[in-house]
């Protein structure tokens, strides 16, 4: 770990690309910002933590991570109001999450503070890049992975964590079909579910690219045992209304504890919704789509903040949702989360960090 006062070693560049970027026209995920956070593990702790010019990285074939997978990494996101103010939201959350992670991974923990004055850091440096646009914002990628130069299965004694940031526009893409998955299994007891590890979204690959050659766009999880209890979505927890009450399930070894639904439920309660975490199973969910009381049902995520659920696919029937624009809870929410994230709106519980 490494001690309070480690200094981050900015080299700014003059190099910016910035000019390049047509911000009304970027491609989620593939625009990256001038800058990026580097520090190294060795000898039992973390070294030199310092911000660079965005570029490649080079790699020993051998990197332990190519072979064994010993990479996690975490999501959020920075947003500009149109004074020009930025905040980012919850940080502190995700870097509690990336030291669970870590530490299931048989990887290093990372100083909380550090990995929070980074992303600060970073994100001031490359402040241009974020864009007040209705829907922008950018998307910060904490990650770590494993270096030993050696094939061998055990736990790695070098790391390397990074982050980088990249600008992205407005998410929403409609509302969503999910189907239920009873076959292949995202997560199990014992295992790694509630990590944000890049396995799991290795393995999750296959299973959804079959749902999706259904017409689907993204499985909603089950447990892995009976193939009856909702778990969570591609990468979304989801909450489903039923008559008057949100329901989500309880955070678990099996599910990856968002910090989305975390704020979104929080506002639930504030504003005096019924909410329970609880066990949710698919019979529940029929049962109450047959009498009518299947009111709401979105995902909530980094990505999307609240994507719409708009049909569930069981194996013997689906769910179709009256449409998002008519529901009370989730576009109240979304309209909030989002004025919120830019400091637009009163922040009762101190989540937003300003930067600038
Ligand atoms: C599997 C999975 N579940 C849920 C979430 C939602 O988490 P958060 O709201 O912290 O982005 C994500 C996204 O990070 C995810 O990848």
């Amino acid at each position: 770990m490494l001690v309070k006062d480690t200094i981050i070693d900015i080299q700014a560049t003059s190099n910016t690309r910035i000019k390049e970027v047509d911000f009304n026209n970027i491609p989620f995920g593939r625009v990256f910002s001038d800058h990026m956070f580097v520090m190294d593990y060795k000898d039992g702790a973390w070294h030199d933590p310092q911000i660079v010019e965005f570029s490649n990285i080079s790699m020993h074939p051998a990197a332990s991570v190519i072979h064994y997978g010993q990479s996690i990494f975490e999501g959020m996101k920075a947003f500009k109001n149109p004074s020009g103010e930025i905040f980012v939201f919850r940080p502190e959350m995700n870097a509690q999450r990336f030291n669970d992670s870590a530490k299931r991974m048989c990887m290093p923990e990372v100083n909380a503070e550090l990995f929070v004055e980074a992303i600060h850091e970073l994100v001031k440096l490359d402040r241009n890049w974020v864009s007040d646009a209705p829907g922008s914002s950018l998307y910060i990628r904490p990650y770590m992975f494993a270096t030993d130069e050696y094939i061998g299965v055990k736990p790695s004694e070098t790391y390397r964590m990074m982050i980088f940031t990249c600008p992205v526009n407005a998410y929403y893409t409609g509302a969503v079909k999910v189907k239920v998955e009873t076959h292949y299994t995202r997560s199990v007891p014992g295992g790694t579910g509630f990590a944000k590890a890049a396995g799991n979204y290795a393995a999750s690959l296959f299973p959804a690219k079959l749902a999706q050659e259904e017409g689907y766009h993204q499985l909603l999880w089950t447990d892995s045992q009976e193939h009856k209890w909702i778990e969570e979505s591609g990468t979304m927890n989801v909450v489903f209304r039923i008559g008057d009450t949100l329901i989500s399930p309880k955070p678990s070894e099996t599910i990856l504890d968002g910090i989305t639904r975390d704020s979104v439920l929080q506002l639930a309660k504030d504003w005096g919704y019924k909410v329970e975490y609880r066990k949710i199973s698919t019979d529940e969910i029929k049962e109450a789509y047959e009498n009518g009381l299947l009111r709401e049902a979105f995902g909530a995520g980094t990505a999307a903040t609240i994507a719409p659920i708009e049909v569930i696919g069981f194996d013997d029937m689906q769910c179709k949702l009256t449409p998002f624009e008519s529901w009370d809870f989730a576009p109240k929410a979304l309209a909030e989360m989002d004025a919120l994230k830019r400091g637009l709106q009163p922040d009762p519980h101190n989540w937003n960090h300003q930067v600038i």
